[in-house]
C-alpha cells in the first residue's frame, strides 16, 4: 500500500516535470502571462533526436504547459527533413542554423504558428509544401495562422511560382531580405504576387536594380515596401502601380541627382517616406519629390555629399498654382546642407517634428528666415533639439547656435550685391590704417638708418670698403 503509493507520488512527480517541454531542462523556459511556456534555446546545442522528440513539442490536450514562443536560434540544426509533431506554439525562430532544404510539410502541425523565422540560415530553395498544412475546406492545406515568414540572408535566387500556395489567404509580412536574387524573375514576381494580403515586403540588400512592370499591381494590400540597399539609380517606375502603399524605404540606392525625371511619380497614397544613406546624393532637383501628394513624413538623412534641395524639390503646380504636400514630419538629420529654402514646405508651423542637426548651416543672409521665423516654432515643435543647429561657417560664427542668434546675442551678416562681406570693410579699413600708422614711421627710420649708415656692419662689398677708405680720409682730413 505504501509503496504503491509512493511509486504513485514519484510518478506524478515525473510526469509533471515531464509535462514541460523536454527543451526544457537544456534551456531557459518561462511562464507567460497566457499561461504558456516560453523556451529560449539560443546557443544551445540541439540534437536531431531532441528536435523530433515528441516530448519536444508537448502540447497534449489540457497540458498544464502549452509552448507559446519557441527560440532554436544558434543551434546548430541541419536540414529539416521530417515534420514536426503537433504544437500550439505561435512564434518559431529557427534562425542563424545551417538549415539548406526543408522537406514537404515541415511545419503542417503547427497550425497556431504566427510567426517563422528563417533568417541567416542557407536555404537556396523551396518547395511550394514545405508550407503546406492541413487540410481545410475551401481552402488548399494552409498553415492558417502564419502572418509573419522571414527568409531573410539566405541563398535565395528565384521563388518556385506556386511557393506561397499555401499561404496565400493568410500571410501578411515576407522578409526576403539579404537574398542574392539580383533580377525578379517572372516566377518571383508571381509567387509574391499571389499572397493577396500581403502588407509588408521586404526586398532590401537583394541586389536588384529594377521592378517587374506588374509587380506591384497584384498585392493589392501592401502597405510597406522596403528597397533600400539595391541598385536603383532612378526610383522605380512600377511604384506608381500600388494601391495603398504608404510607406516606402528607399534608403542606401546609388542615386546622385534625383530630378523630376528620375524622381517620385504620382504615388497617391505614400505618406511615409525614407530616403536616407544614399552615399552617392549630391542633390534633390526641383518637382523630383512633388508628385507624392499624400506625404506627411520624410526622412532624408545620413547622406553625406547632399548638399542642395531644390527650393520646389516638394511643390508641384496645378493650375496655376503652388501645391504642397501636407508635410508634419521632417527630418534632415545629417546631411551636407548649408541652407535650406523658406519655400520648401507651405506651413512650417504645421510641422509636428523637425530635425535639421549636422548639418554645416551658414549663418548668413540666406538664412535669416531660419532664426527669425523658423526658431520661433521650432522652439515649439522640440525646443531641446531648435537649440541645438549650429553655424559651421563663415568662420567668426563657427559653434554659435542659431538659437544665440534668435536670443539675440549675435546677428548674421549678408552678403553685398558683390559677394563681399560688407560688415568687414570696417575691419579691413582699419587694418589698412593700422598699416599705415606703423608703417610710414618704420620707412623713415630704416631711411633714415641707412642714410647714417647703421647696417655698415653686414656691407662688406668692394662699394663698402671704399666708402669706408673715403669715409677715413675725410676725417683724416678733419
Ligand atoms: C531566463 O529568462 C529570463 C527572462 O527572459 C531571465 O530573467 C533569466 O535570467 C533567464 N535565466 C537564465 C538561466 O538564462
Ligand atoms: C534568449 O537568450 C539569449 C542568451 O541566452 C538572449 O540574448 C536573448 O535575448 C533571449 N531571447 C529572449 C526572447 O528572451
Ligand atoms: C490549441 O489552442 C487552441 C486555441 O488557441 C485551443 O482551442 C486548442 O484546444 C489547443 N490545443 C491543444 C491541444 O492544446
Ligand atoms: C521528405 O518527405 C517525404 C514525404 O513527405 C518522404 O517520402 C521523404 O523520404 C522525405 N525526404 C527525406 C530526405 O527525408
Ligand atoms: C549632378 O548635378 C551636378 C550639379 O547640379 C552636376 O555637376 C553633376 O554632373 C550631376 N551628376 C550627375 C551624375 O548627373
Ligand atoms: C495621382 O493619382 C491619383 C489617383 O490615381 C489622381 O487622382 C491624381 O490626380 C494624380 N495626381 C497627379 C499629380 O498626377
Ligand atoms: C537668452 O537665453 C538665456 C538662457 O539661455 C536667457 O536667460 C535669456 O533671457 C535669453 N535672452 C533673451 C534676450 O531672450
Amino acid at each position: 500500500m505504501k509503496i504503491q503509493l509512493l511509486i504513485g507520488v514519484i510518478l506524478v512527480i515525473r510526469f509533471s516535470t515531464q509535462d514541460q517541454s523536454l527543451l526544457c531542462s537544456h534551456c531557459n523556459c518561462t511562464n507567460t502571462k497566457e499561461n504558456t511556456v516560453d523556451v529560449n534555446c539560443t546557443d544551445q546545442f540541439i540534437t536531431y533526436n531532441v528536435l523530433y522528440d515528441k516530448s519536444t513539442w508537448v502540447d497534449e490536450k489540457d497540458s498544464p504547459y502549452p509552448l507559446g514562443r519557441v527560440v532554436l536560434k544558434l543551434s546548430d540544426l541541419p536540414d529539416l527533413m521530417d515534420p514536426f509533431p503537433f504544437s500550439n506554439l505561435t512564434y518559431l525562430d529557427l534562425s542563424k542554423n545551417y538549415i539548406r532544404r526543408i522537406n514537404d510539410s515541415c511545419f503542417a502541425q503547427f497550425q497556431n504558428m504566427h510567426t517563422l523565422i528563417l533568417s541567416d540560415n542557407e536555404i537556396d530553395n523551396l518547395k511550394p509544401d514545405v508550407f503546406k498544412g492541413l487540410r481545410m475546406d475551401g481552402n488548399n492545406y494552409p498553415l492558417r495562422s502564419l502572418k509573419v515568414l522571414k527568409l531573410d540572408n539566405n541563398r535565395l535566387h528565384t521563388l518556385n511560382d506556386d511557393l506561397f500556395e499555401h499561404l496565400e489567404q493568410v500571410l501578411e509580412v515576407l522578409d526576403l531580405s539579404y537574398n542574392p536574387f539580383k533580377v525578379l524573375d517572372l516566377q518571383t514576381t508571381i509567387a509574391i504576387g499571389s499572397i493577396i494580403y500581403l502588407k509588408e515586403l521586404d526586398l532590401s540588400y537583394t541586389g536588384i536594380k529594377s521592378i517587374p512592370d506588374s509587380f506591384l499591381h497584384t498585392p493589392k494590400h501592401l502597405k510597406l515596401l522596403d528597397l533600400s540597399g539595391n541598385s536603383f539609380t532612378s526610383v522605380p517606375q512600377g511604384l506608381t502601380d500600388v494601391h495603398t502603399l504608404e510607406t516606402l524605404i528607399f534608403n542606401a540606392n546609388p542615386i546622385v541627382n534625383l530630378t523630376q525625371e528620375n524622381g517620385f511619380k504620382n504615388i497617391s497614397t505614400l505618406k511615409t517616406l525614407y530616403f536616407c544613406n544614399m552615399f552617392d546624393l549630391e542633390c534633390i532637383g526641383a518637382r523630383s519629390i512633388s508628385s507624392l501628394e499624400q506625404l506627411s513624413e520624410i526622412h532624408i538623412c545620413n547622406n553625406i555629399k547632399l548638399s542642395h534641395i531644390d527650393p520646389a524639390a516638394f511643390s508641384r503646380v496645378e493650375a496655376e498654382t503652388e501645391i504642397w504636400p501636407p508635410i508634419k514630419k521632417l527630418n534632415l538629420i545629417n546631411n551636407q546642407l548649408t541652407s535650406i529654402d523658406f519655400h520648401l514646405l507651405i506651413h512650417w508651423n504645421n510641422l509636428k517634428e523637425l530635425d535639421l542637426r549636422y548639418n554645416p548651416w551658414t549663418c548668413e543672409c540666406e538664412n535669416q528666415w531660419m532664426v527669425e521665423t523658423l526658431m520661433p516654432i521650432y522652439l515649439q515643435i522640440n525646443e531641446d533639439i531648435a537649440k541645438q543647429i549650429k553655424c559651421e561657417a563663415p568662420i567668426e560664427m563657427v559653434g554659435l547656435t542659431f538659437y544665440d542668434e534668435y536670443n539675440g546675442t549675435k546677428t548674421m551678416r549678408c552678403l553685398d550685391l558683390y559677394n563681399n562681406r560688407p560688415e568687414q570693410d570696417g575691419t579691413i579699413l582699419i587694418g589698412v590704417l593700422i598699416g599705415l600708422l606703423i608703417g610710414i614711421p618704420l620707412v623713415l627710420l630704416i631711411i633714415f638708418a641707412y642714410q647714417r649708415n647703421w647696417f655698415g656692419v653686414c656691407e662688406n662689398g668692394p662699394a663698402a670698403y671704399s666708402r669706408k677708405f673715403y669715409r677715413r680720409t675725410r676725417s683724416d682730413e678733419l
